[in-house]
């Protein structure tokens, strides 16, 4: 069977507006976007689209390419203080030029709904999450959904970022699943995923994992978006033999995409929840 991320993500977002509706104040997201990179650019607008459907206030902030460091890390002071902001994003990836890790460090770790601040990082590795990077948590939410017990499962996290790979596998052992987190250098990964009750794959290689290295019954999660040279979307798993073999899988485009930006307002809500608790 099919996960269908647009239809789960739409029901999110439509749960996020009805609870916005209630509120007083809008709760408020930045976007700052360094550059013109079309990809990027893409996820910018559809993030400031998704914040006027549920009813955030939303900033989209371009700024060009040749930035200073120093003015990047006074605008992201000035968002920690604006107390319209809830949330702060800083697209990424950055030009080679600017240190992302250091701008990350310069979110108020209250306000960083990204859930990539050291911070948060650690509190998700504590198991006592705040802010949760989006992506992993938004695949949470689709397992959740299909009604899955991920206790005592086998899980193999195929990719190893601080966005997706290492996030998500700290989401698997807070279910108290069994973790396998591979990477591009690990040995006979067929032989890893065939073990696996659930595969969340995110590596960036169009259809690399084959349809024969997935255990019967098991569950799929793609979160690689790739463009093919016929301009079509495809993702890291070849998905039409995979589908033969999984009990539930994700399709590309309109899987594990939808959910992140829904994910994202929901950390907003959340991060507005905590502040005006405070
Ligand atoms: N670029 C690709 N994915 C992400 C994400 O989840 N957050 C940010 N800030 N940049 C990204």
């Amino acid at each position: 069977m099919i996960i269908d991320g647009k239809e789960i993500a739409k029901k999110l977002r439509s749960s996020i507006a009805k609870q916005v509706a209630k509120l007083d104040r809008k709760p408020g997201l930045a976007v700052i976007l360094v550059g013109d990179d079309p990809a990027s650019a893409v996820y910018v607008r559809n993030k400031d689209n998704a914040c006027k459907e549920v009813g955030f206030y939303s900033e989209k902030i371009n700024k060009p390419l040749d930035i200073t460091q120093a003015a990047l890390l006074a605008e992201v002071e000035r968002l920690n203080k604006d107390d319209k902001i809830d949330g702060i994003l800083v697209q990424l990836p950055l030009p080679s030029h600017l240190d992302a890790n250091q701008v990350i460090e310069a979110i108020n770790p209250n306000k960083d709904v990204d859930g990539f601040h050291s911070e948060n990082v650690g509190k998700l590795m504590q198991n006592k999450p705040h802010l949760r990077p989006c992506t992993p948590k938004g695949v949470m939410t689709m397992l959740a959904t299909i009604g899955v017990d991920l206790t005592s499962k086998n899980c193999v996290v195929v990719g190893a970022s601080n966005i997706v790979g290492r996030p998500m596998a700290m989401e698997l052992l807070n279910a108290r699943a069994t973790v396998t987190i591979c990477n591009s250098k690990t040995q006979d990964l067929s032989s890893k995923i065939k073990q696996a009750d659930v595969v969340v794959v995110a590596v960036g290689k169009s259809k690399m994992i084959k349809g024969d290295w997935i255990k019967d019954g098991a569950i799929v999660i793609d979160v690689g978006i790739n463009r093919l040279d016929d301009g079509s979307l495809s993702g890291d798993v070849d998905f039409d033999t995979a589908q033969d073999k999984a009990s539930w899988i994700t399709p590309v485009p309109g899987g594990v995409g939808p959910m992140t930006i829904a994910t994202l307002l929901e950390n907003t809500l959340t991060a507005y929840t905590a502040r005006e608790e405070k």
